[in-house]
């Protein structure tokens, strides 16, 4: 086929904007390649392993043939495992509510695919994590980004929406906390935002994925509202990410829809997976990721002064996840050639926050601390050496 012959493909897939984040994972490839010791400060997913109860249970589901498809809304045993998860945190929401998927990427998925059409709006905040926009993006929806600032730790408040929306946003996504910024949204303004949804006919889809692993005592944004759609994930808190598996909370008004869409898009989570994810509720997995949300607290506690001795500016200390986004203006006007500097002289590798946002200065850096202390310090003594060098 000669090249002006081929097919064009669709414009969602033309317009999606690069990672830039890639070239800096490409320069810690060659480098690893060549020996280089890379610290890998870019990848947002937890370096623990899947808890072992976890693991053993998955290998007997396997031993078992427990191979074949489930019900499309994932099995029994699971969704009530979830749902007494959340009577534990003094929320009802039953097993009957809970749509098993894989991981919280097709829970955000499914939410758009139900809830907008071609040309709806979607309000969401800028930074945002940038997968997000892709779900509403793939459905035809477009995303009708919301400016925010350090200034209300980079979230919506009731006041922007009601400034900023047009009568064809039909729904608000959040995350609570958020990714790069690790910042949840605060009790009264989650509530007041859920609030305007319900009064204005809109739909709001909640991002919770990080929401256990937070520093501070966080609610669920279903302690105020239980008509809107909030996904989770086993994937950061119980160290999951390969295993592909995630839950969406649906409001009952969108409940049939919900499922019949989850049964003809994906049929059903993996199965093994699902029987496997129900040992991450036994008291001894949920203590070993306790002690592993205190590590991350460890290690958030430990980088901040050390990152503001060098110049990074942290206004906003996360109350959640394992990121810390922060400014790098009195160092670099270009956080995508500091970051592809820093990793070629030192091999630290950071991410450039142009990924996340469109608005912000391109001074921003996203640091994720998903390496051992002892590694975080070694990479603060390299990016100070490097820091020195430039002088
Ligand atoms: C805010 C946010 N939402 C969703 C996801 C997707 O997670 P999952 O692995 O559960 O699909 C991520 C992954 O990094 C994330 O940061």
């Amino acid at each position: 086929m000669r090249s002006h012959d081929l097919p064009t493909l669709a414009a969602r897939v033309q317009e999606i904007p690069p990672f830039y984040v890639m070239e800096v994972v490409r320069e810690a490839q060659r480098l690893e390649s060549m020996g280089v010791d890379v610290i890998h400060l870019e990848v947002g997913e937890p370096d623990f392993p899947t808890p072992e109860p976890v693991v053993q249970r998955a290998s007997t589901a396997l031993e078992l043939g427990r191979t074949r498809y489930t019900d499309a809304r994932g099995i029994r045993a699971l969704r009530d495992a979830i749902s007494s998860w959340y009577a534990g945190q003094g929320l009802d929401v039953p097993a009957d509510r809970i749509q098993i998927t894989q991981g919280a990427s097709a829970a955000l998925l499914l939410a758009a695919a139900v809830t907008t059409n071609p040309g709806d709006g979607v309000l969401m905040a800028d930074p945002a994590y940038p997968c997000n926009p892709r779900f509403i993006e793939t459905v035809g929806g477009e995303v009708h980004w919301i400016k925010t600032s350090a200034a209300t730790g980079f979230q919506p408040t009731r006041a922007m929406l009601e400034a900023v929306a047009r009568t064809s946003d039909r729904a608000l996504m959040l995350a609570h906390p958020a990714n790069p910024t690790g910042m949840a949204v605060p009790a009264s303004d989650l509530s007041e935002m859920l609030a305007w949804c319900r009064e204005t006919g809109r739909h709001a889809i909640v991002d919770e994925i990080y929401l256990n692993l937070s520093f501070n005592p966080l609610k669920s944004s279903l302690v105020s509202s239980d008509s809107h759609f909030v996904a989770g994930s086993f994937s950061k808190y119980f160290n999951m990410t390969g295993w592909r598996l995630g839950w969406l909370v649906v409001p009952e008004y969108a409940l049939t829809a919900t499922q019949k869409l989850a049964q003809h898009l994906f049929i059903c989570a993996p199965s093994f997976a699902q029987d496997a994810a129900i040992a991450c509720f036994q008291e001894d997995v949920l203590s070993v990721a306790e002690s592993h949300r205190l590590e991350l607290l460890a290690r958030r506690d430990m980088l901040i002064p050390a990152l503001r001795a060098l110049g990074f500016q942290i206004v906003l200390v996360p109350d959640g996840a394992f990121y810390l986004f922060v400014d790098a203006s009195a160092l670099t006007d270009d956080a995508q050639s500091f970051c592809l500097d820093l990793i070629r002289q030192t091999g630290v590798a950071l991410t450039p926050g142009i990924d996340f946002s469109a608005t912000l200065p391109p001074t921003w850096i996203r640091i994720a601390y998903t390496q051992p202390i002892d590694r975080l310090h070694e990479a603060v003594t390299r990016i100070s050496e490097y820091l020195h060098a430039r002088i």
